[in-house]
């Protein structure tokens, strides 16, 4: 007598079944994973702004790791200007002002002529927002957003200068994509020191602050205002030099700087 089949039990069904506990299975962690990134974006967008603040209070030369973020940031000031005039645009909440979005609403951006877009940021808001560091009322730094193209990504920081508009305190970049051990050399604190002290604007009023292929030899005229580059990683080097050319110059936070250096814009 031929042995029963083991498989004889089985309901004709069980291709659908399976099918259908797939389609199950997938929709449960579908709708899992779509509910937990609209549960964390909340979450994600005060991380972001916590470690922005962190890094504009470590360019302010406020930061300490054991004090809370948002009780250290208290001390800075924000500060919206309009680019053009250089003013103070008081009319607007620096609290909410966003310029990376306004920077997508033609209303509130300004395409950047291509023959000046050397960091090809192509449009920008035409507000920013700057923020300040008060020493017995008077402004002890000021602290500009800047970004701009390296090799591969757009690179997004803060430049740090002291009172004077003239003289480079700090630099830092929050959010960028160049090569790690290549062009990510611009966040290495080494790199971040050699800015310090470094000047701006020569006697001409002509834009010197530069990275320079390798290192800033012993008998350049200009070694204030030059900054060693890396061996190996020239282009986000000259990158930066283009951020900080467009940002520094006259469609850039120019006017601003030229406020405060006249005492306009107090
Ligand atoms: C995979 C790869 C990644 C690279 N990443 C960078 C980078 O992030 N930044 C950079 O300036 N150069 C990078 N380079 C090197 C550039 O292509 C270029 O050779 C270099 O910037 C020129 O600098 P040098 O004249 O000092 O050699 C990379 C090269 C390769 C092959």
């Amino acid at each position: 007598m031929p042995e029963p089949s083991r498989t004889s039990g089985a309901r004709p069904d069980t291709v659908a079944r399976t099918l259908l506990v797939a389609l199950f299975v997938s929709l449960l962690c579908s709708s899992l994973v779509a509910s937990a990134a609209i549960l964390l974006k909340p979450r994600q967008v005060e991380n972001a702004m916590v470690e922005m603040r962190r890094n504009i209070l470590e360019v302010a030369g406020l930061w300490a790791p054991e004090a809370e973020v948002d009780e250290l940031f208290e001390s800075i000031e924000p500060r919206v200007i309009d680019l053009e005039t250089g003013a103070y645009a008081d009319d607007i909440d620096p609290e909410v002002y966003d310029p990376l979005a306004a920077a997508k609403v033609p209303a509130q951006s300004v395409e950047i002529p291509s023959e000046i877009d050397v960091a090809k940021v192509g449009r920008r808001a035409k507000h920013a927002l700057v923020y300040l560091v008060r020493r017995d009322g008077e402004i002890n730094r000021i602290i500009l957003p800047i970004s701009g193209y390296g090799l591969w990504s757009t690179l997004y920081g803060f430049l740090a200068l002291e009172a004077d508009g003239n003289t480079v305190s700090d630099i830092t970049f929050y959010a960028h994509g160049e090569t790690p051990g290549l062009g990510d050399f611009i966040v290495k604190p080494a790199w971040r020191e050699l800015w310090r002290g470094k000047r701006t604007f020569d006697d001409s009023g002509a834009l010197e602050l530069r990275v320079v292929k390798g290192r800033v030899s012993a008998d350049d005229p200009l070694a204030d205002y030059h900054v060693d580059g890396v061996s190996g990683a020239t282009l986000t080097g000259n990158g930066v030099s283009n951020i900080i050319k467009y940002w520094l110059g006259d469609h850039g936070y120019g006017p601003f700087l030229e406020n405060i250096e006249a005492g306009e814009s107090p």
